[in-house]
């Protein structure tokens, strides 16, 4: 079947299911496209919670299309590839976590939300890499435990000295094989590019970029930016709706090894084959539910910039 034939027929089944497409901004450019509303994890979440769609199509991996289905759990919530799993959700256990507990009895847990429902629902609040400062400056205390991201826990602490935090040891594979190396090749080659990196990245990376932010949070930068040419360092998804946007200026990828194969299973026609035989969706039991719920909604009570 052509592509063309392919995106008339999810289109059409979307509008007869009464679905949405959601995308986040590292899936393949064909389904970005195709997206109804593509966007960061935080922007993801929001728009899973606000739809009227009876249908959620997530186009992203496990984690989010679970806290879409926990936002709106009356809603069928379709994950077009169900082995679309993230390895750094998949580096905290809910027995890990409940251990760390025990030796910090009474610290609050702040969970970031690339982690499963399980672990949301033993946290006290979640955050994506776009409020994670606004969600750690809201706690009343003093200590915090950061989990599974070592490098977002450690960049947000910069912000927030007054506050110690322990750290789960969880990584992104993705963001830690850019290595410093490689940004320093991309600057000497590229002297008049700006580097923006996401705050998964190494801590020695984040140290030497202009800009660490969220991806959507790269898209408005950029934007914004005089300047003229970027290295990007972040999944390359990203760079489909940056040229799009701003299509006088150059992007440049900091390190190939910055592809996340996971992000890269959806297909267009993974995504017809789902609409068509409604599988795989996406649940949460009532109980890991209305705990993770709690996590979830203290996140998204905290106002956007
Ligand atoms: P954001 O889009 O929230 O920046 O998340 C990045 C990421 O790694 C998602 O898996
Ligand atoms: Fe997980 Fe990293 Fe892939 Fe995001 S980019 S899904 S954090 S492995």
């Amino acid at each position: 079947m052509s592509d063309s034939l392919i995106r008339a027929q999810i289109k059409d089944l979307l509008k007869k299911r009464n679905a949405v497409l959601l995308a986040h901004n590292y899936m393949r450019d064909e389904v970005q496209e195709i997206a109804d509303i593509t966007g960061d994890s935080l922007g993801l979440s929001i728009a899973a919670s606000r739809t009227d769609a009876e249908v959620i199509v997530f186009c992203g991996v496990h984690f989010m299309a679970e806290s879409a289905s926990i936002l709106s759990p009356d809603k069928t919530v379709l994950l077009p590839r169900q082995d679309a799993g993230c390895p750094m959700a998949d580096m905290v256990t809910v027995a890990g976590l409940e251990e760390l507990k025990k030796k910090h009895p009474g610290v609050p847990v702040v969970t970031y939300v690339n982690s499963s429902a399980e672990v949301k629902a033993c946290s006290d609040i979640c955050c994506t890499s776009a409020n994670a400062i606004k969600v750690v400056r809201s706690l009343k205390e003093k200590e915090l435990i950061f989990v599974p991201d070592r490098n977002l826990g450690r960049w947000v602490a910069q912000f927030i000295p007054e506050k110690r935090f322990i750290y789960w040891e969880g990584f992104c594979p993705s963001h830690e094989r850019m290595t410093l190396r490689d940004v320093q090749q991309q600057k000497t080659q590229h002297p008049d590019a700006l580097f923006v990196c996401h705050p998964e990245s190494a801590p020695e990376v984040s140290a030497i970029a202009d800009h660490v932010c969220s991806t959507s949070g790269m898209y408005e930068w950029c934007r914004a930016s005089s300047a003229e040419k970027f290295i990007i360092g972040t999944e390359p998804g990203i760079l489909y709706r940056l040229r799009q946007d701003n299509p006088e200026k150059e992007f440049i990828l900091a390190a190939s090894a910055l592809i996340c194969p996971n992000m890269k299973l959806t297909s267009l026609e993974d995504v017809l084959v789902s609409l068509q035989t409604m599988i795989p969706v996406v649940t949460v039991s009532q109980e890991i539910r209305a705990k993770a719920r709690l996590a979830l909604d203290r996140m998204l009570a905290i106002p956007r910039d």
